[in-house]
């Protein structure tokens, strides 16, 4: 769980028309200071994560990497040191080749790359793999994983080789890349709208049999970062991504300005049994179980588990009606068939009640809203 600046700040780099916008050290310091004024590092939010522009367009006298000057004048190290006084850790980019905004490759330099990381106390770092041969990445991800082990600094290495290999018609090998990565992302990237949020949805409903058994605790599939806060989504649809982010063990990787999010929106971003949910130590990816009159149904096993699993159960809806749709679904329909049933308890409401496998389910979502609960088992 984090904070990323890309798909909110992407490559600004004119500090002087933008100042509070651009990719530089105040960036990153206030971010920092937010997460915590904010209550957001307590909700587990902790990583601060740099995107792409931060890098100077020359390495050093020694080849080494270094941030722009002007934008980082104290150093990648300071803001390293800042970020941890804080308690909270601190991610970095890279690219296997140029980065997609033009900045210095890594690929000739593995090594000594993740070894100028662990020298600043870099405590995750996303590699990506624009503007290279395809064939190259099932060499470089893993020897950059090879070499970020080397340092003995531990890292969390995230991993864009799934996705250049989609966007080719590929099939990723998923076992290898979940042997060498902790994240990887499978998929185009988010934008901030909510058809492309829909489409991400979508895709990971449609392909969760290629990819849902290679999650687990420490190697998950990324449908890539939340931009609850922005301009793109509604309420709704915000109370959407957080239910289907926590549905797929997804990582939580906010891309927002945290100046600028609105108290509704950060109910949703900090609420507690939908982190937990998310977290949820079994670490299975859940799934799209039903897809019918333009409601999805999404179910997730998770903790406690008492002789069969207790769940997390959401409706997302993609009707275009613009009113609330009423939905029926039997329990055992959807896989919940535990005997002595189960307490559903509204994770956007209040509402708490008990259920049994020959039973209905009854909701009413909203257009392209959701519904979600907690279903715990009973015995
Ligand atoms: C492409 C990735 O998909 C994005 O998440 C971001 O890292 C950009 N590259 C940066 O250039």
């Amino acid at each position: 769980m984090g904070w990323s600046s890309w798909e909110r700040f992407r490559c600004t780099v004119d500090c002087q028309r933008f100042p509070d916008e651009c990719i530089s050290d105040r960036l990153f310091r206030l971010t920092a200071d937010l997460l915590v004024s904010e209550g957001y590092a307590e909700a587990g939010y902790k990583y601060v994560i740099i995107d792409d522009c931060w890098l100077s367009k020359k390495r050093d006298s020694k080849e080494r990497l270094q941030p722009d000057p002007e934008r980082f004048p104290h150093g990648m190290k300071q803001l390293a040191c800042y970020i941890h006084s804080k308690g909270l850790k601190f991610g970095i980019y890279e690219n296997c080749g140029r980065t997609c905004e033009g900045y210095p490759e890594s690929k000739d330099h593995l090594q000594l790359d993740a070894q100028t990381f662990a020298d600043w106390g870099v405590d995750y770092v996303k590699l990506d793999g624009c503007f290279v041969d395809i064939n190259i990445l099932d060499r470089v991800y893993p020897a950059f994983g090879y070499y970020l082990n080397q340092t003995g600094r531990p890292m969390v290495y995230s991993c864009s080789w799934p996705y250049y290999y989609m966007r080719k018609g590929l099939k990723t090998d998923f076992k290898k890349v979940s042997k060498h990565c902790n994240l990887w992302r499978n998929y185009h990237e988010i934008e901030d709208s909510w058809k492309r949020l829909q489409e991400i949805i979508n895709w990971f409903g449609e392909n969760h049999y290629k990819i849902g058994k290679h999650a687990g605790p420490g190697h998950w599939n990324d449908p890539d970062m939340l931009i609850i806060g922005n301009y793109g989504l509604s309420l709704e649809q915000s109370k959407t991504q957080m239910a289907v982010w926590a549905i797929l063990a997804a990582p939580l990787i906010m891309s927002n300005d945290l100046c600028a999010v609105s108290p509704e929106l950060k109910d949703i971003l900090l609420n507690e049994e939908i982190i937990a949910i998310n977290q949820d130590v079994l670490g299975i990816q859940g799934k799209r179980v039903k897809k019918e009159q333009g409601i999805s149904v999404w179910v997730r096993p998770i903790t406690p588990v008492r002789y069969s699993h207790s769940y997390a159960v959401a409706f997302t809806s993609n009707r275009d009606y613009g009113v609330p749709y009423t939905y029926s679904v039997g329990l055992k329909e959807i896989g919940l068939k535990n005997r002595a049933g189960y307490t559903f308890k509204d994770l956007y409401g209040d509402e708490e009640f008990i259920l049994h496998p020959h039973e209905n389910l009854t909701v009413r979502i909203n257009p392209s809203g959701v519904v979600f609960y907690k279903a715990s088992v009973l015995v």
